[in-house]
Order: structure tokens, then C-alpha cells, then sequence
């Protein structure tokens, strides 16, 4: 019989929010807990989903006997967050990035990567980055086909976030707000961080699609003429808006990801490209074609397979959110590596810290770090 975890949802912000009725409803998922530090938040999550069991702060359910954590709280704590929950003797489920390190400084993304390895490998805990592009229907799509040699040989993946500053939809100096609490002109002040530090939603995609790692980058930077958001004055003292990288990975494939904050665009998380010497796949915001050399047509990408019933009805990001849940509560019920790993998500991040120290240095090629394949 599969074993029943219990988990905690620490951070109910607007994002956190959405993943408890998900954890709740999942059948190996015999005991749920909240937590958040705003009583508000706290109060009116447990009544609308009706759960019991909260917490006041991380370190008040860090000294509870829940097995795994799910850590949606602001993108700059994760790290340290999910450190101090694998101490604690929790799995932990992070939303991303692995962090975003506020310093603006690569070498502490790194730092970060190696220090939720180290805990992984001293605990014994199962970490999991909760990449949407991950299960989004054209990257298992392009998954299933590469494991199916459809490809032949992978030339070149792409990817792009694209991800206008003001976006309508979802404006980042309104989310910065919301997460810091500060007035728009602080927010201003602040300034805004490297795109290439953020790169989870793209890079994540040639990794996860080859199997592979990034070797080496070269990457540009574009400053928009005037900006008054990505300007040299402020706490990271990024000036790039956009981060356009191609890198090499092990396989002696290419991989090419564009991170766009000042972007003329409604906005797109996802793979845009497959090069394979055999056969292609293009993934444009009208739908997905699959091309060889005599024809092309729009396939149908959804290829996952079936969640459990009571979760199927959720969605979120392409539909990523249920697979997510259902991958993290699965492996820790297994006692699996997920398949999201410390080790994979590392690669993600990584590629992010080599390409923004190439943009600083005009292109410069740059050593992508490794700390090798998940362990069994
Ligand atoms: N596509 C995606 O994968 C995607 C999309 C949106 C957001 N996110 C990620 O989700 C995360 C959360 O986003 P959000 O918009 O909900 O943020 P938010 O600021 O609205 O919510 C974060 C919550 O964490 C709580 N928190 C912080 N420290 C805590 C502590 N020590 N103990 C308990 N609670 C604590 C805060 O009080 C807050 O309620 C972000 O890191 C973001 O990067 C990912």
C-alpha cells in the first residue's frame, strides 16, 4: 500500500494560496498544515479550506513532526528557508527560483545551489524546485519524442521568458509591492535584478528536455535607453532589461534562452524551439508544429498522463500545478529523488549565474558549474 505523507504549506501570498486545496486533495496526502507569518493570510486560508492545523512562522512548524514542507514564501528566502526546513528534518517542495540572491551577486546563487546540495546529501531530505516549465504540455511533449529518437540528433533548444516589467496581467513593481511591502517609489529605488537570475522558467527547459547540463555560455545584455527600473543606482545595480544566452551542454547539444523585462509582448513562459536533425518542433503562441523535411503540421502537444481524480480539475501555468503536487507527494511517499531535484534545479540556476557574468563581461565565455546527475 503507498505510504500517506503530511505537509505543511508555509507562505499563503497569492501564489502559496492556490497549491493548498491541491496538497489537500491529494490522496497521499493524509494530514495538511498552514502556515504564514500574517495572521490575516493564516486565518483566512485555514477557514476557506478548512484546516486545522497552523502555524505562526517557519520556525514554529519547523518544530512540528509534519514530514515535508512546501515553501511559497518571497523569492529571495527560499534557499535558506528550505536549508532550515531539511534541518528540521522536512522534505521540502520550493517554490522558484532556487533563490534570487539580492546582492545581485552570481557567486551567491551558486553558494546557495551547493549549500542545499550539502544539506540534501547530510539529512537525507528530498528537495524539489517547483519548475512549471517542467511539466508544461509541449516540454513533456518534446520529452516523450526525444526519448522516441524522433529528433535524430538534438541540435538546439530554445526557450524564452518574456515578461514585460508592466505587464498588464501581472505588473512586477505591483508584485515587488506586494512581497516587500514598500511604497512604488521604493520598489523604484530598489531597482530591478539581473533577468538571468530569474532564469528557472527558461533554461530549465533544454535541461530537462535533453537530459543534459550547460557547459559553457556567452551571454549579451540590453539596456533599455533611459530605463528608470534597471539602472546601475540601486541595490543589485543591474542595468540589463533583457539577457539573450546560448550555451553548450554535455550532449553537444546548443541550448539559446531569452529573459525579456522590457518586452512589447502579452507575455510567454515556454519552449519556442527543437532543432533536430531529423525533425523539429516549434512551439508558437497559435499552437505547435512538428516539422521533418517533407511536411509540417500542428500537433497535438498534451501527452501527460493521468493525475489522480481528485486533483485533475486544478490547474495554473499550463496546467503545470497538479503534476507538481503530484510529483513531490509521490516521491516522498516512494522515497525517491524527485524528478526536480536539488542537483537538476542547480543546473537551472547555474546556467542563469554563468550567462549574467558573461553579459557583464561583453559575452564574454563563461564555465557553466555542475554538481552531476541526481543520486539514485
Ligand atoms: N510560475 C511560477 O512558478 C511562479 C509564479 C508566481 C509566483 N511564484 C513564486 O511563488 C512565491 C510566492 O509568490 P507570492 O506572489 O505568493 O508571494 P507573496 O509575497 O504574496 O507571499 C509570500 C508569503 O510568504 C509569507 N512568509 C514569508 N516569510 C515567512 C515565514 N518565515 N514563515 C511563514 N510565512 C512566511 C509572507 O507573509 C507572504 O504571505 C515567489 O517566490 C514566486 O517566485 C512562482
Amino acid at each position: 500500500m503507498e505510504k500517506k505523507i503530511s505537509i505543511g504549506v508555509v507562505g499563503l501570498g497569492q501564489f502559496g494560496r492556490g497549491f493548498v486545496p491541491i496538497f489537500k486533495a491529494h490522496p497521499l496526502v493524509g494530514r495538511i498544515a498552514v502556515c504564514d507569518i500574517d495572521k490575516k493570510k493564516l486565518d483566512s486560508t485555514a477557514a476557506e479550506f478548512k484546516i486545522r492545523e497552523t502555524y505562526a512562522s517557519l520556525d514554529d512548524i519547523c518544530k512540528s513532526d509534519l514530514d515535508a514542507l512546501a515553501i511559497i514564501t518571497q523569492h529571495w528566502l527560499h534557499a535558506p528557508q528550505a536549508i532550515q526546513s531539511m534541518e528540521a528534518g522536512k522534505h521540502v517542495y520550493s517554490a522558484v527560483p532556487v533563490i534570487t540572491p539580492r546582492s545581485g551577486q552570481s557567486s551567491e546563487l551558486l553558494d546557495w545551489c551547493g549549500k542545499i546540495i550539502a544539506t540534501c546529501k547530510k539529512t537525507g531530505m528530498k528537495y524539489m524546485l517547483g519548475e512549471t516549465s517542467y511539466f508544461r504540455p509541449e516540454v513533456q511533449y518534446a520529452m516523450a519524442r526525444h526519448k522516441n529518437h524522433d529528433f535524430g540528433h538534438i541540435a538546439l533548444v530554445e526557450a524564452e521568458y518574456l515578461h514585460d516589467t508592466l505587464l498588464p496581467a501581472s505588473n512586477l513593481i505591483k508584485v515587488m509591492m506586494a512581497r516587500t511591502g514598500l511604497s512604488e517609489q521604493e520598489v523604484y529605488k530598489l531597482g530591478g535584478g539581473p533577468p538571468m537570475h530569474y532564469v528557472t522558467h527558461s533554461a530549465s527547459v533544454p535541461v530537462a528536455i535533453t537530459g543534459a547540463h550547460a557547459t559553457e555560455v556567452s551571454c549579451f545584455g540590453y539596456a533599455m535607453p533611459g530605463d528608470d527600473y534597471y539602472r546601475k543606482d540601486t541595490e543589485t545595480g543591474n542595468v540589463f532589461s533583457n539577457e539573450v544566452a546560448t550555451f553548450k551542454m554535455s550532449d553537444g547539444s546548443l541550448g539559446r534562452v531569452i529573459e525579456a523585462r522590457r518586452v512589447g509582448h502579452v507575455g510567454r513562459e515556454a519552449l519556442s524551439r527543437v532543432v533536430g536533425t531529423k525533425a523539429s518542433l516549434e512551439v508558437t503562441l497559435k499552437g505547435a508544429i512538428w516539422s521533418d523535411m517533407k511536411k509540417a503540421d500542428f500537433v497535438k502537444v498534451e501527452c501527460r498522463p493521468k493525475l489522480p481524480d481528485p486533483i485533475r480539475k486544478f490547474g495554473g501555468h499550463g496546467g503545470s500545478h497538479p503534476y507538481l503536487v503530484d510529483e513531490f507527494v509521490r516521491a516522498i511517499s516512494d522515497g525517491r529523488q524527485p524528478k526536480i531535484s536539488a542537483w537538476e534545479a542547480a543546473r537551472y540556476a547555474a546556467i542563469g549565474a554563468a550567462a549574467h557574468e558573461s553579459a557583464l563581461q561583453g559575452g564574454k565565455l563563461v564555465q557553466v558549474q555542475d554538481w552531476g546527475d541526481t543520486p539514485a
